[in-house]
């Protein structure tokens, strides 16, 4: 019985999966990310990461999602009745991401139309956290920011809009149009961000190598970490959208597409962000490290008080960029929502609709907590340790039930190399059997203990300086409860289909 939805097309699916993988984490997460990490340096570890466990794990993904053709819960159920926890543990991080992710495309939105008067004026940071998110002190909340709930409902309407349209009128529709949008749009940036006096300054500070960083372990995470939420691997996506995928499917070269279109994606990212803050530096007779903050600082403070100085069509430029933002979000934050809408119609047999509106509608409300005015306190704390002990914890738990409890390597080898042009050889049997397990392994070991330890010093040496109560309830609860409540869904009854719901879902 075949009833599941359907891509339209391969190019389809192949757009869907970069608009997934491209988004706030390229150009908002990864030039900051591989600066502090070294700079050039970052590339070795960012590519060992990238090579051994970002594309094997897309692979990997791709065939499970293909061969069992089910959103992660089923998937993984599929594969062995005792491990749906962890398709639920995956979906619910990917829950919680989209409850903060829309928030920052909210944040876009805004400045996108801030662009048009340049609004935000001389004094970028005391706009952003004195007149627009007019932000209070950790824990508090303090009342909804009508500036960045009403966007919010916006890009509510909008990505749920799209996904109750279904798998390929809605997501692969709305791909086909933000993709290539986004594609000429961010190269007009990329251009004119080269040709700016100091563009060169910015790439050399981009690509000088600091090699005295790449025996830190942290090093490691951060580019483990950049690479699964960038790749969007683990965290469910992959696996619900390969399941969409018809019978006859080349995975292996589908997941080398995606794969280095979103890396070098993120490269030009790289480039054109330091272009422009090697242009700043230049103008302010600074060196380019002092310029340099990460996320958002950097994309809402730093690049507004760019666009001041821009030689001409500031305001223009300022949009373009906003709107690229905006772009590469939504199409990502549309497949980090169809993880929860597809792992509901299949457990609960509910129809598309009823898990957009229940799901959907859900995780709109926990997102109004980003929207009051304590509201990127929250954000970061639960970004940081939702990525940490939530993407990179759960790749590492998937890749060794795959390896080594359950087994399963040679039999998804064998299954995508059947219809695959590329054949997977021994790199990918290592790469997931032994090189990510243990560098991911080590690291989250590592991760885990400077955390935890730092929550027990008196000394405060937490996360940014958090108080201890706001890590433990921003932060670990946030991570934990993800996987409680994955463990509990797991645990709840499959309901079983209607005949007529079945064949409805079929068209
Ligand atoms: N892969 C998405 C991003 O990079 C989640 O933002």
């Amino acid at each position: 019985m075949e009833n599941r939805s359907q891509w339209g097309t391969r190019a389809g699916f192949i757009l869907a999966a970069v608009g997934s993988a491209v988004g706030l984490g390229n150009i908002w997460r990864f030039p900051a990310t591989a600066f502090e990490n070294g700079g050039g340096a970052f590339m070795v570890p960012y590519l060992v990461a990238l090579l051994t466990a970002g594309i094997p794990i897309l692979i990997m993904e791709f065939t499970m999602g293909h061969k069992y053709r089910g959103s992660a819960p089923l998937t993984y159920k599929k594969m062995n009745k005792n491990v749906e926890w962890i398709g639920w543990w995956g979906v619910l991080v990917a829950f919680v991401i989209s409850t903060y992710y829309s928030v920052i495309i909210a944040w876009a939105i805004s400045y996108s139309i801030f662009s048009f008067n340049l609004n935000w004026g001389s004094d970028t940071e005391g706009f952003l956290f004195n007149n627009h998110l007019e932000l209070v002190d950790p824990g508090q909340f303090g009342g909804f920011v009508p500036g960045v709930l009403i966007p919010l409902i916006i890009v509510w309407l909008v990505v749920l809009g799209v996904l109750y349209r279904g798998v390929k009128k809605g997501i692969e529709m709305a791909n086909r149009i933000f993709i290539p949008t986004l594609i000429v749009v961010f190269l007009i940036i990329v251009i004119r961000a080269i040709t700016l006096p100091g563009a060169v300054e910015g790439l050399n500070a981009f690509f000088t190598p600091d090699f005295s960083t790449i025996a830190n372990p942290d090093v490691w995470v951060a580019a483990y970490g950049q690479i699964f939420f960038s790749m969007s691997i683990a965290f469910a996506i992959m696996i619900t959208y390969s399941s969409y995928l018809p019978k006859k499917s080349d995975l292996t070269n589908n997941a080398f597409i995606v794969g280095f279109g979103n890396s070098s994606f993120e490269l030009l990212c790289g480039i054109g962000v330091f272009s422009v803050l090697g242009f700043m530096a230049v103008q302010q007779g600074i060196p380019v490290d002092e310029v340099v903050t990460g996320g958002v600082g950097l994309a809402f403070v730093v690049f507004p008080q760019i666009i001041n100085q821009f030689p001409a069509l500031n305001e223009l430029f300022g949009f373009l960029f906003f709107a690229s933002l905006v772009l590469a979000g939504l199409s990502s934050l549309i497949s980090i929502i169809e993880t929860y809408i597809a792992g509901l119609v299949d457990k609960f047999k509910i129809s598309r609709g009823k898990a957009v509106v229940f799901g959907g509608g859900f995780a709109a409300l926990v997102s109004l907590i980003f929207s009051t005015r304590g509201g990127l306190n929250f954000l970061d704390a639960a970004d940081y340790f939702i990525n940490q002990f939530g993407v990179a914890f759960v790749g590492l738990i998937e890749v060794v039930l795959v390896a080594w409890i359950l087994r399963k390597l040679g039999e998804f080898k064998e299954h995508a190399n059947e219809i695959s042009d590329i054949r997977l050889g021994g790199w990918w049997t290592i790469s997931l059997g032994v090189i990510t397990p243990i560098v991911l392994g080590y690291t989250m070991y590592g991760l885990f203990r400077q955390n935890l330890l730092k929550l027990f010093e008196t000394d405060n040496g937490n996360y940014e300086g958090y108080p201890d109560a706001f890590i433990l309830y921003g932060g670990w609860f946030v991570a934990a409860g993800a996987l409680v409540v994955g463990i509990i869904m797991a645990l709840m009854k499959w309901k079983k289909p209607k005949e007529n719901e079945a064949i409805k879902e079929a068209k």
